[in-house]
């Protein structure tokens, strides 16, 4: 190979980075001429560059690193990561913010995303989680709603207290969520400090068709640690990107951080008769009932070599899996498994998962998809693009890799039940505000804690304009505990005065 030169993208010799070809007129004026392919092609490469954010967790902070399983797991998943200790898999992770912008500050108050890719032997698995064990909702469709009323008002395009409080006022089941975001765990002092967890109930499955239900926790070795109101707003305004530097610098200096994976383990029939419907995410699993039993450790050590390459073109969703794990019939995670594909065909196009970030480590085959924009790859050339062809006789997986057991049908006893549970609940019973209370206990066996998250909710709360829209705010936190809606009437009473 020669010496390097600028080209083109398609390899013309690029002449010079100060002179657009013109035309000189007498008087020293220039023309601009149409055969400047270099003026052109920057220029239009230039207002290309952006494609849309997404549209939650939009700004994020990401790395690479290793997941090593700590446990032969086979006795409850036959997902081939998980069956032998010691065995590691490469793992890409993307921590967000969930509804500010890309320029947002990373300390706002929010729920924090926690996407992971997994490039295991069977193919990719994605864990797409957040740092809290609840959710705000327990019904898919109220999603786009819930985070409209997050984002910006479509008038005055501010955030808006009005239409936060609003939603929730309507929608009470996310109290449970509502505790944990305007308790400190709102805004964590570092990615590294920060827990994460599934929500969802999964199910590890094994080849007989047998399943256990579980739900996947992730510990920050370092134990969690969050920042004040004060602290947050004060190193919002240093740094917004405050998050982002700490994970890389910690990456660049070695000192990698590693977190600890968990499961909570439960049985079908367990699941029949636990007090809590376990297809609802507003709802955890008692530790006392189902212990953690660790499964992995997990080490973030290798910064991205381009963060769009690595981390903005990278897609997950609940729906990519590997054998070994799957769905529960959680509605909103039913869901998700449409919603996230969906939206990585709009934002990336339709060959997103041929991105190399994206890409399955282990082999790929699917000769079934084919063409499409921005294909870049050999397309499976002449190969039959019809499964099944004698013409170049495939198997399946089941012939190649497992032991043949035969699957018992999914269709059993459970099933029913399930179909029962599933009938959804819009209705809001005592029962939503128990979780909650024990919760608002939790917080308070830390000092000044139970203050300083009232502190949290008066300072958002006194944003709102309707007396009868902040009444009903108290009258909800009431239900959780009643010293805490009468102490929250108080704080923002005296924080609207105050203001
Ligand atoms: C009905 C419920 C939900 C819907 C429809 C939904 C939809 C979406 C969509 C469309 C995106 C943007 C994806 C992209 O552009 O690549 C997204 C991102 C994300 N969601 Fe959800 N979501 C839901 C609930 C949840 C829940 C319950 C969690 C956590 C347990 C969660 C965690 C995340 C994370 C971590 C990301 C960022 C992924 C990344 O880093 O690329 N979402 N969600």
């Amino acid at each position: 190979m020669g010496e390097r030169y600028y080209t083109l993208s398609e390899g013309c010799p690029y002449a010079s980075n100060s002179t657009s070809v013109q035309v000189r007129n007498r008087s020293g004026g220039g023309l601009a001429l149409l055969q400047d392919t270099q003026l052109i092609e920057t220029l239009a490469h230039f207002s290309r560059e952006r494609i849309p954010e997404r549209v939650v967790h939009a700004k994020a902070a990401g790395a690479y690193g290793e997941f090593e399983a700590t446990d032969d797991c086979s006795d409850i998943t036959s997902a081939s990561f998980l069956n032998k200790a010691g065995k590691e898999t490469p793992v890409l992770l993307r921590v967000s913010t969930v509804g500010p912008e890309t320029g947002s500050a990373d300390t706002a108050r929010d729920v924090h995303g926690w996407a992971m890719k997994l490039y295991t032997d069977e193919g990719n698995l994605d864990w797409v989680f957040n740092n809290t064990p609840v959710f705000f909702i327990r019904d898919p469709i109220k999603f786009p709603s819930l985070n409209r009323s997050h984002k910006r008002h479509p008038r005055t395009h501010l955030p808006d207290p009005n239409m936060f409080w609003d939603f929730h006022v309507g929608n009470p089941e996310g109290i449970h969520e509502l505790l944990h975001l305007f308790s400190d765990r709102g805004t964590p002092r570092s990615l590294r400090e920060m827990n994460a967890y599934s929500g969802h109930t999964y199910k590890f499955t094994k080849e007989d068709g047998s399943f256990k239900y579980v739900k996947i926790h992730i510990r920050t070795a370092l134990g969690a640690k969050n920042m004040t109101r004060e602290e947050s707003i004060k190193v919002a305004g240093e740094n917004p990107d405050f998050y982002i530097q700490d994970l890389f610098e910690a990456i660049e200096k070695g000192n990698y951080p590693v977190w600890n994976v968990y499961v909570q383990v439960m049985d079908p029939a367990e699941a029949e008769k636990y007090r809590w419907n376990i297809f609802d995410m507003t709802k955890i699993w008692s530790h006392k009932d189902f212990p953690l039993r660790q499964i992995g450790t997990l080490t973030m050590n290798r910064n991205p070599q381009n963060y769009f390459a690595d981390i903005e073109q990278a897609a997950f969703s609940p729906s990519t899996m590997v054998p070994g794990i799957a769905a529960s019939a959680d509605p909103v995670l039913q869901a998700r498994l449409f919603a996230y594909p969906d939206a990585a065909r709009y934002r990336l196009g339709v060959n997103y998962q041929q991105l190399p970030t994206n890409a399955a480590k282990a082999p790929v085959y699917c000769p079934f998809q084919r063409d499409g924009k921005m294909r870049y790859d050999n397309n499976y050339g002449s190969d039959p693009n019809y499964v099944g062809s004698s013409l170049k006789p495939t198997k399946f997986y089941q012939e190649v890799k497992t032991s043949g057991t035969k699957r018992l049908s999914l269709l059993t006893e459970h099933e029913k039940w399930i179909g029962e549970v599933v009938t959804f609940q819009t209705h809001i019973a005592d029962d939503d505000f128990v979780q909650p209370a024990a919760l608002w206990d939790v917080i308070g066996r830390d000092p000044g804690h139970q203050e300083r998250t009232i502190g949290n909710i008066a300072v958002h709360l006194k944003g709102v304009q309707s007396v009868q829209l902040r009444n009903e705010v108290y009258a909800l936190f009431r239900k959780v505990n009643t010293k805490l809606g009468e102490d929250l009437r108080k704080a923002t009473e005296a924080a609207l005065v105050s203001s």
